[in-house]
């Protein structure tokens, strides 16, 4: 059966689906909501699925965040703005002449799988509905755009936004800030926000390792790539000795202690927090108890009045053109081989479906052109696929602590060899 594939996403992982399934020979269509390529690194300062903001660059460095089919430009920075990725992105689509087989403005509502070589795709376009049939979906939606809400008991009266809203500091001139959160989205919005807020305060609920951006004048994932032969957690205790060894102890910047070794949280890259903590322009605080009015109280009995919080607590797995009971990952596990593919629907697949220490766009090339193998049947499915699944569940690369954040993380060079062994041996194994 001639098969048709529908690609719901066209931003860094879906442009590669497209890519490596075309070349492979077979029929495709992605469908977009946004007007082009790019997915969260359109920067647009109204809400809308983007959430990078006005000064966001990349926590991974050009080196190791580019697909191994298109190298950056040597003009583009160490570490690349989200315009300089933009560019990329679309540059890439079109090389590779992607543009003609992706339908923007266009959001997939409802996926229906009628059996192994069939599925009901619901998509609005320009405010019509309808109906069309591919025999293959492969989802590339994305895991950075539906906010993930804190709650507390009491209420705030001040502002309350997440950081998917925010674009720039701007709005918070002049205003007392707190920002919670210990991740990549926290301290780059408190570091923001801090240039021109009358305090900003950061609330974190445990301590974080704060790996600087340059580690001997090298981007830092340059640095760690060089001992990437070494086993996952070895790498690990030795990476977090040397962050220790080049910024200090958290306790020198009124951090809380950071009582997990390296990687069991997803690694938080930042070179100026701790600089704005020692110029007095971020101010530490810890767990919030809960809110009063415009004060909050936190869980070491102090209280401070704020006019906005950023809650930078993260983003939910979520598909919502799947009815739930059918998939819903959003409070894991993730059982999918090798984070793409599902025990049982053979004509699924998830592209960037994971959270590597690192890149995503390199793993989700590697994942698109094994679905592109196995979409033309030069890749077999393994017949212990449940076992596989499972497997994923029990034996993740990296022991982690118990977080919702925490369901889909991949080693970024553990998971790139993977992919790339069974590339290399059913291509090897086809007729
Ligand atoms: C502030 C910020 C900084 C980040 N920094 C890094 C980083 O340093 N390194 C890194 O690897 N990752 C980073 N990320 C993660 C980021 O999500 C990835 O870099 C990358 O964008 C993932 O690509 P994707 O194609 O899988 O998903 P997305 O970029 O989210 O693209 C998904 C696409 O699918 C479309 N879509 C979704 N649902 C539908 C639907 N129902 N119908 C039609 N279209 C739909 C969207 O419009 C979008 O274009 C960052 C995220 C944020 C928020
Ligand atoms: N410059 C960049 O390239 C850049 C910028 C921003 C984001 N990103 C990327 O985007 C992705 C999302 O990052 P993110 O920082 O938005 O989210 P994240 O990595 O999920 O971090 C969320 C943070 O909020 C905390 N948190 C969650 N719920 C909380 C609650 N109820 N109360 C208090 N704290 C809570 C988490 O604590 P726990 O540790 O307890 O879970 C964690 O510290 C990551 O892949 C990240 O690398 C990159």
């Amino acid at each position: 059966m001639k098969k048709r594939v529908c690609v719901i996403g066209a931003g860094p992982s879906g442009i590669a689906a497209v890519k490596n399934i075309r070349e492979e020979g077979v029929d495709v269509v992605a469908y977009d909501a946004n007007q082009d390529v790019g997915g969260n690194w359109i920067f647009n300062e109204k809400s809308s699925h983007s959430s990078v903001f006005e000064t966001t660059h990349i926590i991974s460095s050009k080196t190791l965040s580019q697909y191994e089919d298109f190298p950056f430009d040597s003009s583009v920075a160490d570490y690349p703005s989200h315009q300089e990725l933009y560019t990329y992105f679309q540059s890439y689509a079109k090389l590779f002449d992607l543009y003609r087989s992706i339908k923007f403005n266009t959001m997939v509502q409802h996926c229906k799988r009628i059996d192994a070589s069939k599925w009901e795709v619901t998509i609005k376009q320009n405010g019509i509905e309808r109906t069309e049939e591919f025999t293959d979906l492969v989802v590339c939606n994305g895991h950075h755009w539906k906010p993930k809400q804190p709650t507390y008991p009491g209420v705030f009266n001040g502002e309350i936004i997440h950081s998917h809203q925010f674009k720039k500091a701007a709005p918070f001139a002049g205003k007392k800030v707190l920002v919670i959160g210990g991740g990549n989205s926290a301290c780059d919005v408190a570091v923001e926000t801090s240039r021109i807020s009358k305090k900003t305060s950061i609330s974190w609920r445990r301590g974080y390792r704060i790996v600087p951006k340059f580690i001997f004048g090298k981007p830092s994932d340059v640095f760690a790539s060089k001992i990437a032969f070494i086993p996952t957690a070895i790498r690990n205790s030795l990476s977090g000795l040397i962050a220790k060894l080049i910024v200090g102890p958290n306790r020198f910047y009124g951090l809380p202690k950071v009582t997990h070794k390296m990687g069991a949280t997803h690694p938080t890259l930042n070179s100026e927090l701790l600089y704005k903590i020692r110029h007095g322009k971020v101010h530490p605080k810890g767990d919030i108890h809960h809110f009063d009015g415009a004060k909050v109280h936190f869980k070491d009995g102090s209280s401070e009045e704020f006019d906005t919080i950023i809650a930078c607590t993260g983003y939910v797995l979520s598909h919502p053109f799947f009815d739930q009971k059918f998939i819903d990952y959003s409070s894991g596990p993730v059982p999918l081989y090798l984070k793409m593919f599902h025990e049982a629907y053979e004509n699924l697949y998830f592209i960037g479906m994971f959270q590597p220490l690192g890149c995503i766009w390199p793993g989700a090339e590697q994942q698109s052109k094994l679905a592109a193998l196995a979409l033309t049947g030069k890749w077999k499915r393994p017949k212990n696929m449940k076992v596989l699944c499972k497997r994923e569940v029990t034996h993740p690369h990296i022991k982690q602590i118990d977080s919702s954040r925490h369901t889909i993380t991949v080693d970024f060079h553990r998971f790139l060899k993977d992919l790339k062994k069974q590339i290399s041996m059913k291509r090897k194994n086809s007729p």
